[in-house]
């Protein structure tokens, strides 16, 4: 691919606007030699303004979604892109959530440019752990993790019963529920169908990914190993 469009695939501005950076002398490789938009140059070495280049398209970040934050494009509120470069949000192959979180959970949530690799986390088949933790209103019954490691728990308007899940009580109003599915407010409604009422609600893995080092808002790009985490069970 020619420089100028690598360069503004990833948000850089128009090709306009980064033929301008060219004519500049802003794009540089790791020498200081200033590069030409025909050059061949890999990814890894050129440097715009002295900074390396974003990654390139097959980008996976780990943000650590807080609360009040939506995942969406177009929200009258605070987006997730908002916590990123503005650049991020114009990238093509266009960065999508990797699945969604509500507003009012907060935790570890994947973002990607690779539309193969989002739906091999997202797919029921796949079996990838969504694990969260969550306070509750009320204590617990006690019969609550039979029923959901049952398969036979059918939520209001669905017409399929959910795959069984794994609940390991933390405490008496305190879970954690591991899930490999992701229907709509799936934790909240399971345990309002047990007659309890979520009031904060965390995700902390997917797969064998658990979100450390990370505070509210922060992000970072993951490499190799880390995404391999997530397809093995932590
Ligand atoms: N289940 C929910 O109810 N909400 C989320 O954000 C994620 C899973």
């Amino acid at each position: 691919m020619k420089l100028v469009r690598l360069i503004a695939n990833l948000g850089y501005g128009s090709r306009k606007e980064v033929a301008q950076l060219f004519r500049a002398g802003l794009i540089t490789d790791r020498s200081g030699e200033v590069l030409y938009a025909d050059d061949q140059v890999a990814h890894g070495d050129i440097l715009l303004d002295g900074a390396p280049l974003d990654p390139p398209a097959g980008m996976v970040l780990m943000l650590h979604k807080p609360l009040g934050v939506t995942c969406s494009r177009k929200d009258a509120g605070r987006l997730v892109y908002d916590l990123l470069p503005p650049r991020y949000a114009v990238r093509t192959p266009a960065l999508s959530t990797v699945g969604r979180l509500d507003r009012d959970t907060s935790g570890l949530l994947l973002l990607t440019d690779d539309g193969a690799l989002l739906h091999r986390i997202i797919s029921p088949r796949a079996q990838i752990a969504k694990v969260y933790e969550a306070s509750l209103a009320q204590d617990l019954r006690g019969d609550e993790a039979a029923l959901f490691a049952s398969g036979s728990l059918m939520l209001d308007s669905e017409k399929e019963p959910l795959a069984p899940a794994q609940l390991d009580v933390l405490g008496p109003r305190q879970a954690r529920l591991s899930i490999a599915e992701g229907r709509y407010h799936q934790v909240r409604r399971m345990f309002a169908a047990v007659g309890n009422h979520v009031e904060a609600l965390h995700r902390v893995a997917i797969g064998g990914l658990r979100l450390e080092g990370l505070a509210p808002g922060q992000w970072c790009a993951l490499d190799a190993d880390d995404i391999a985490r997530v397809f093995n069970a932590g």
